[in-house]
């Protein structure tokens, strides 16, 4: 099979919280699913302070607790190349989302599919996952809630899209 791979990149704003969460969460289900080859997945903040960084200890620990392991991930920021280079940008908030908007609106090449990642989500549907970066551990047990049920819905649409062309 000569396809080239889906590809999905998830955004908030430090890039070392949710995002890396949903990355990793994403990853596994993928994995999990035999279809690493078929989808690539990327995460990136919209600020830029955390470049470089590992995940927050406290996200990556929630993680490890569900069996996700993201302490290779590595922030970043997000680009005007990102948008035209990744089938799906999913924005965690909808603070991230209007920035997204303002750089596609920017960048003449943009062709990504550029969305809340919980437009996938049936429990949490087209809701902005809450910044968990200045509250307690209950912010970041919620993160993996709706990130794991947004990822369901994410894998079935990237399902239907093949379908759509295949
Ligand atoms: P994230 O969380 O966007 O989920 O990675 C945050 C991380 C850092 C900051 C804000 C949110 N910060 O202000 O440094």
């Amino acid at each position: 099979m000569s396809r080239s791979p889906t590809r999905v990149m998830f955004v908030c704003l430090g890039n070392i919280c949710r995002s890396p969460t949903a990355h990793g969460v994403f990853r596994d289900k993928v994995a999990q699913a035999g279809l690493a080859d078929r989808i690539e997945i990327a995460s990136s903040g919209t600020g830029d302070w955390h470049i470089g960084k590992p995940p927050d200890a406290r996200a990556a620990r929630a993680a490890r607790a569900r069996r996700v392991d993201i302490d290779d991930l590595r922030a970043q920021q997000v680009t005007a190349q990102d948008l035209a280079d990744f089938d799906y940008v999913l924005a965690m908030d909808a603070d991230n989302l209007a920035s997204l908007q303002t750089l596609y609106r920017a960048t003449p090449q943009a062709r990504a599919e550029v969305d809340l990642f919980m437009r996938f989500s049936n429990d949490y549907r087209n809701q902005s996952v809450p910044d968990p970066y200045f509250g307690g551990d209950r912010g970041f047990e919620l993160v993996l809630d709706m990130i794991e049920d947004a990822s369901a819905g994410l894998l079935a649409d990237i399902r239907r899209r093949w379908a759509g062309i295949d």
